[in-house]
Formats: structure tokens, C-alpha cells, sequence
């Protein structure tokens, strides 16, 4: 089975909810915008896959107290033809603070029973490929991802995909330590065509 990227559907929806059922899995900075339980997303399906494609404008309130803004938004879904794997957020515009200090411009997550499989690294890969051409478009180069300094995963995660550690807060809006890498998007096309 091919393993892509979709929008949120209906046709993948049983499958995110048994997902859900196997425990929290969208704990990415920022989230997705998707935090919903089995059962508040069963009362009303079309709703939810509804507000979860809608790119408009949302604010974020952190720890802190602080309010930001991403502007501009996407979320897919990874699946195999059958199944929900994972989600991938991108963030492609909003306060600069929120994204290059804190959230980054894309977040992945993997469905639990699915961990450290090499989902991750696909997702990472195919999120990359596809936010590149996004950005590339508006000249937007490089682009910023963060993850906690305990989570191994995302760290070796990000950087199988060109991150570069720039920074190491110790506190991130007061949601705690957090690394943030640059990734040069045309550095990494082109690693990726010579591999
Ligand atoms: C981060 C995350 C997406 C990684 O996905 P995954 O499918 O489990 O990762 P992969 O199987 O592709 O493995 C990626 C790398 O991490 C390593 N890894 C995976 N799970 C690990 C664990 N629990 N501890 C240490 N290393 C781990 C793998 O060995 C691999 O490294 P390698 O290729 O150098 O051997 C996943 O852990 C997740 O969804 N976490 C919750 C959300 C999150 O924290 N997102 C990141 C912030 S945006």
C-alpha cells in the first residue's frame, strides 16, 4: 500500500478514531487544531472533519498566558490505502514568535500503536516535500521546527530531514525546554535528489 499524505476524510475517519482509542498521540507543539475525543467527534462527523480542513485563522493561548496567531494552516492525515497512521500540521504563516520560537512551521505525530516503526520518518519526509513547494513558492526558506530536548524520536526525526539546532530554550512560553532547528528546504532538495 502507498503511504501519502490525505486531507482529513471520511474515509479515514473510523480508522483516527480507533487511533484515538490507543491513547493521546497529538501531543506535537502547537497541536493540530484536531484535539476532539472519540466520543464529542462522533456527535457530529461532518462538523468535525469540516473544522479541521477550515485554513482560517486560529489563536493560540499558551501557558504563559500569551496569545498568537497562525494565519495561514493545513492539516493531513498519513495513511496506507487502509489506515490513519499519523498527523502532519503545517504552519505556513502567523506571528513569527509562535512559529520560530516555539511550534515550528510543521508538526508530526504517529498514531500510538504505530510508534518507532519508521512512520515518523516517512511522515517527516512527505511533509517536507510537500511544505517545500509551499514555501518555496513565497520565498520562504528556511523553516523552523522545535521539539522537547527528552523527545528522541522527533529530535532524530528532524534530524534525518537537514535540522540544524539554532537554538535551546529553557522555558518556551511556558510549556517548558524546547530545541529549535533551522532546515534549509533547497539544501535538503537537493540532498534528497542525490541519495
Ligand atoms: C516524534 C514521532 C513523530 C516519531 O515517530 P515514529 O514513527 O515513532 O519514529 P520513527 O519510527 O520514524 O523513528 C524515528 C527515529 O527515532 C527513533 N525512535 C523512535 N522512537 C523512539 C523512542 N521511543 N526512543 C528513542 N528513539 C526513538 C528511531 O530509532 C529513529 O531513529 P533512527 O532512524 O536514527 O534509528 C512520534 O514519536 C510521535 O508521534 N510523538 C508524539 C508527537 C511528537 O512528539 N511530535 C514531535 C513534535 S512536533
Amino acid at each position: 500500500m502507498p503511504i501519502e499524505l490525505v486531507k482529513p476524510c471520511k474515509e479515514f475517519l473510523p480508522s483516527y478514531l480507533e487511533a484515538l482509542s490507543e491513547g493521546t498521540h497529538c501531543n506535537m507543539a502547537l497541536g493540530a487544531f484536531a484535539d476532539e475525543s472519540v466520543d464529542e467527534i462522533s456527535r457530529d462527523p461532518d462538523e468535525y472533519l469540516k473544522r479541521i480542513n477550515d485554513t482560517s485563522p486560529r489563536v493560540v493561548e499558551l501557558p504563559d498566558g500569551s496569545s498568537y496567531t497562525i494565519a495561514d494552516h493545513a492539516l493531513f492525515w498519513l495513511v496506507d490505502g487502509t489506515r490513519y497512521l499519523g498527523s502532519v500540521s503545517l504552519r505556513f504563516a502567523g506571528d513569527k514568535e509562535v512559529i520560530e520560537e516555539f511550534g515550528g512551521h510543521i508538526g508530526v505525530a504517529i498514531r500510538p500503536g504505530l510508534l518507532n516503526k519508521g512512520y515518523g520518518v516517512r511522515a517527516a519526509t512527505l511533509a517536507w516535500q510537500l511544505a517545500g513547494a509551499y514555501f518555496k513558492e513565497r520565498g520562504i526558506n528556511p523553516i523552523f521546527v522545535s521539539c522537547n530536548p527528552t523527545n528522541t524520536a522527533s529530535k532524530r526525526l528532524i534530524e534525518h530531514n537537514g535540522g540544524k539546532l539554532v537554538q535551546e530554550k529553557s522555558d518556551a512560553f511556558g510549556t517548558g525546554p524546547s530545541l529549535i532547528y533551522v532546515i534549509d528546504l533547497c539544501a535538503l532538495e537537493q540532498q534528497n535528489k542525490n541519495s
